[in-house]
């Protein structure tokens, strides 16, 4: 049995980016039999950037509502948030004192933000070591998450291996999994989708709103008479939808002259809101039972820290902390 792990951060409702490129490979995932996932709400890290109670709230259920309503299984696996489980900071604390500064000084999502020192919060700082002490208080071996954090992933082994080599064996040194496959969804200007491009498509909107993002996706200005390139976001786009027959006919009709781009956006945005109505539906009906999703996290969180007690006991005694 593998044991997979990976934190979903709360900064806002989940977009289709974080959907096609995360929650559902994520969810695919924790269904192998021979898993045992662990995914958690990691609000403690949102807490580096987000100073709103109720936003925090907020976002929290919105993300977890997103994820039951995928269909992720919390019977068979383990959904919690890591701010019930304050172990997780004690943890960081003996891996604090082991990881040398320049390590952290090194980290890409500190030095993006160094230009401007007097914003970056100790928090900020110290974020890669409370991420490792979230996968090595579990006994995590494999960490699925995107390409930004192979350089988190690989501090969090470093930690590992330095606590085990001063201390004695008591960590599995986690191995991260960034699936070269995952899709790639483009957003609204043909970049990256990402909540920080401000280029996203949100799934869980009204109808209005979501014409309007789509209609407003990029295109060039080749002719109406000309044939069009598949290299358009709106074809990437589209294509997220459809199964191979249907994407040969997409390429056929971008090759062919006289495709309106207007006409394929209408086609996305409708592909787009009934593909996802089921799961719009289930979202809003958890969004409206919130108790329902805090009773789900409540006994996830009871699992976790079954599990995270026995590696914290032993990380104690390794280190002279037990009586
Ligand atoms: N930093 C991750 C992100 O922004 C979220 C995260 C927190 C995480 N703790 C984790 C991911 C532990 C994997 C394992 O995506």
């Amino acid at each position: 049995m593998a044991r997979i792990l990976t934190g979903i951060q709360s900064s806002g409702i989940p977009h289709l980016g974080n959907l096609l490129g995360a929650i559902i490979p994520a969810i695919e995932l924790s269904k192998d039999p021979k898993n045992e996932s662990l995914f958690f709400i990691a609000d403690m890290h949102s807490l580096t950037t987000i100073r709103d109670a109720e936003l925090l709230k907020e976002n929290t259920y919105a993300t977890a509502a997103a994820w039951l309503a995928f269909g992720f299984n919390t019977n068979d696996n383990i959904f919690y948030r890591q701010s019930d489980i304050p172990e997780v900071c004690e943890l960081m604390w003996y891996l604090n004192c082991l990881t040398p500064y320049p390590m952290l000084a090194n980290a890409h999502s500190f030095k993006d933000k160094a230009s401007k020192l007097h914003n970056v919060n100790a928090g900020l700082f110290t974020y890669p070591v409370l991420m490792a002490a979230d996968i090595l208080l579990y006994d995590a071996e494999i960490v699925p998450v995107g390409k930004d954090q192979k350089q988190h992933l690989e501090m969090a082994q470093d930690m590992a291996t330095r606590f085990n080599n001063t201390f004695g064996d008591v960590f599995v040194v986690p191995e991260p999994d960034i699936d070269k496959e995952k899709q790639l969804v483009p957003g609204i200007d043909g970049q990256k989708m990402s909540k920080s491009h401000g280029n996203t498509i949100p799934v869980f909107c009204n109808e209005k709103t979501l014409k309007k993002k789509v209609m407003s996706i990029v295109t060039d200005s080749t002719p109406i008479d000309e044939p069009k390139s598949t290299d358009s976001p709106i074809f990437q786009i589209y294509s997220l939808f459809l199964d191979k027959k249907e994407k040969k006919e997409l390429i056929n009709r971008f090759k062919t002259p006289g495709l309106k781009y207007g006409d394929v956006k209408k086609e996305i945005f409708d592909r787009i809101w009934t593909h996802f109505e089921p799961f719009r539906n289930k979202r809003n009906y958890l969004t409206n039972h919130s108790d329902y999703v805090k009773n789900i996290l409540k006994e996830g969180a009871q699992k976790a820290s079954a599990v995270g007690d026995d590696y914290l006991s032993r990380a104690r005694e390794a280190m002279g902390l037990n009586y």
